[in-house]
């Protein structure tokens, strides 16, 4: 078996060949002069894995994924599960004002055409009860559990984790069974990309260590909100944890305005905070296939 990345994350896919005993392919990826890709595969396989996380380009990552997909194909590969840590797009999944594209789905359709099955993880599923009603073949892991491993080993006294929003309750549930604590959500409406309102419930907070877990961290709003409301109901640290931190624009320095003191993320998305792999629940979710 092979792993081929694409460039948006090597050292994911470098950890999941070295954990599946696979063979790691270094991918040669370089631009034509016009700006199309140019993908070069130095060794194919039956079996591969296509890596490739739809982060911060995700269209010019869609469209490697999609180049590598049908070059392996081509050149005899039998079988390709594509893994996406993060998926771009999910959160396009109605059409809020009419006319809107669904991106997800249209999306969803062009990956599943160029693999045999899909694994991402922690795939904000927030309008959809499961991976199943967007992809064909698809599986979602989280990391939430490791996250919460990691926490526990952290100094944290009389910790208590708060999801953002009631879609953050499953992993909120997660993280505070690994530490052994108390969790608890808050209610929240987007009015714009970048705005949110959140209504705190008098979460009991007070005088506590705070994790607030988030699936992802993108402008930072949501989080530096949830922030700034644990704090005034007197939350003492305040740890923001996510599963992909995308962190656009100046979404750090928002979060550590709001009065948070480090941020904890997987590495879905390479970042500085990428201290946690989620490599572990898709070795386990591939080799559970394998198995049958
Ligand atoms: C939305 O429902 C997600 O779970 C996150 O809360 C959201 O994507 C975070 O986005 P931002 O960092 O831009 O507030």
């Amino acid at each position: 078996m092979i792993v081929v990345p694409g460039s948006s994350n090597r050292l994911f896919a470098y950890r999941l060949a070295r954990s599946l005993n696979a063979t790691y392919v270094e991918t040669e990826i370089s631009k034509f002069p016009d700006g199309e890709t140019h993908i070069r595969i130095p060794k194919v396989d039956e079996e591969a894995i296509v890596l490739q996380s739809l982060c911060h380009n995700p269209d010019k990552y869609l469209m490697e994924f999609l180049i590598i997909c049908d070059a392996l194909w081509g050149k005899g590969c039998k079988h390709i599960t594509g893994v996406l840590p993060y998926l771009a797009y999910a959160r396009q999944d109605s059409e809020f004002t009419p006319g809107e594209a669904v991106s997800l789905l249209g999306v969803a359709r062009v990956i599943e055409k160029f693999c045999d099955d899909v694994i991402t993880v922690d795939m904000h599923l927030h309008r959809y009860k499961s991976i199943d009603e967007v992809f064909t073949q698809g599986k979602n892991v989280s990391a939430a559990g490791a996250v919460g491993k990691y926490l526990k080993k952290r100094d944290l006294k009389d910790p208590t984790v708060i999801g953002p929003d009631e879609e953050s309750e499953q992993w909120a549930r997660q993280i505070s069974a690994e530490i052994g604590c108390e969790w608890d959500v808050f209610t929240k409406e987007r009015l714009s990309p970048e705005e949110i309102r959140l209504m705190p419930k008098a979460a009991d907070v007070g005088g506590r260590d705070v994790v607030i877990f988030d699936d992802i961290i993108s402008t930072g709003g949501t989080m530096a909100e949830a922030i700034r409301a644990v704090k005034k109901l007197g939350a003492k640290r305040v740890i923001a944890a996510c599963t992909h931190a995308i962190l656009a624009g100046t979404a750090q320095t928002k979060i550590f305005d709001a009065g948070a003191e480090s941020i904890i993320a997987s590495d879905t998305v390479p970042s500085p905070f990428s201290y946690v792999s989620a490599v572990p629940p898709i070795v386990e979710a591939i080799t559970f296939k394998r198995n049958g």
